[in-house]
């Protein structure tokens, strides 16, 4: 039976290489993402190279168009198997005396909240359906911590632990969740902000691996977490930074 994934944050730098990967790998693939002009990019790349994919326009901090979402796309494909929530980030380097509550709100809704409604709407679907896998996504800094990103920092430890709490809850159904903590990684977005050379300067020299991450290094693991392999995992954080944190 084909599988079906739904993939939040899928138009951008981890979350499309994560839709390649996983349409490579036989599963149809719904991308996701506020930008839905990068949602449409990600989905034609797809469809060229023989893959199966849509594209959708979300909000994953509103939960009516959530709901929706989730709605249409269990109605189009009967099914929800997996769903990576990979929507977040943070614009904001700054003290915290700087930062205004709006701007925690927005920081903290990106990533927890999106994370929580992406969430609700999809558990009870796969409990269902008595199979599922949740894959949720963190950061080294939900660990760590990282001075000047306070809320940021404070919404991926709170994705661990929310992802952890799932997985208990879920268990039952045969509904895995996990969490994928991505580190210094060379996304495009990134990349606007820190020239190659800069990174290179500036990352590689404190990580044990000797060099920052590619997108393609991240999909790995989630593509990882939707197969048969890993049907005894749950409630997991991993890490993939070339060992520069190792909690
Ligand atoms: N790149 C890194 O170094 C790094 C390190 C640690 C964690 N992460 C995490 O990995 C994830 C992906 O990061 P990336 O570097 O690929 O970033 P990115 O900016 O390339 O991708 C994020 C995508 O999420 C979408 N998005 C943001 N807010 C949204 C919302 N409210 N609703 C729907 N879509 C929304 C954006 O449009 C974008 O396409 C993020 O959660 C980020 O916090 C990235």
């Amino acid at each position: 039976m084909n599988q079906v994934a739904l993939i939040t944050g899928g138009g951008g730098g981890i979350g499309g290489a994560v839709a390649h990967r996983m349409a490579a790998g036989g599963i149809t693939v719904v991308i996701a993402d506020y930008d839905g002009g990068a949602a449409e990019r990600v989905k034609s790349e797809i469809a060229a190279s023989g893959g199966k994919a849509d594209a959708l326009a979300i909000d994953v901090t509103v939960a009516r168009e959530v709901k929706a979402v989730v709605t249409d796309v269990a109605k189009r494909y009967g099914r929800v198997d997996i769903l990576a929530n990979i929507a977040g980030g943070s614009g904001y380097t700054k003290r915290i005396e700087e930062f205004t509550w709006a701007q925690w709100k927005e920081v903290m809704d990106a990533n927890l909240k999106g994370t929580f409604l992406m969430c609700r709407e999809v558990a009870p679907i796969m409990q269902k359906q008595k199979s599922g896998r949740i894959i949720n996504t963190a950061s080294n800094y939900g660990v760590t911590g990282s001075a000047l990103r306070t809320p940021y920092a404070a919404a991926k430890a709170g994705i661990i632990t929310f992802t952890k709490s799932l997985a208990l809850e879920l268990a039952p159904d045969f509904v895995l969740a996990n969490t994928v903590a991505p580190g210094p990684t060379d996304t495009p977005r990134v990349m606007e902000k820190e020239s190659m050379e800069a990174r290179k300067q500036r990352w590689w020299p404190q990580i044990p691996l000797g060099r920052t991450a590619l997108p393609q290094d991240l999909a790995e693991m989630y593509y990882f977490l939707t197969t048969p392999e890993s049907a005894a995992i749950t409630g997991q954080t991993f890490h993939v930074n070339g060992g520069v944190v190792m909690p």
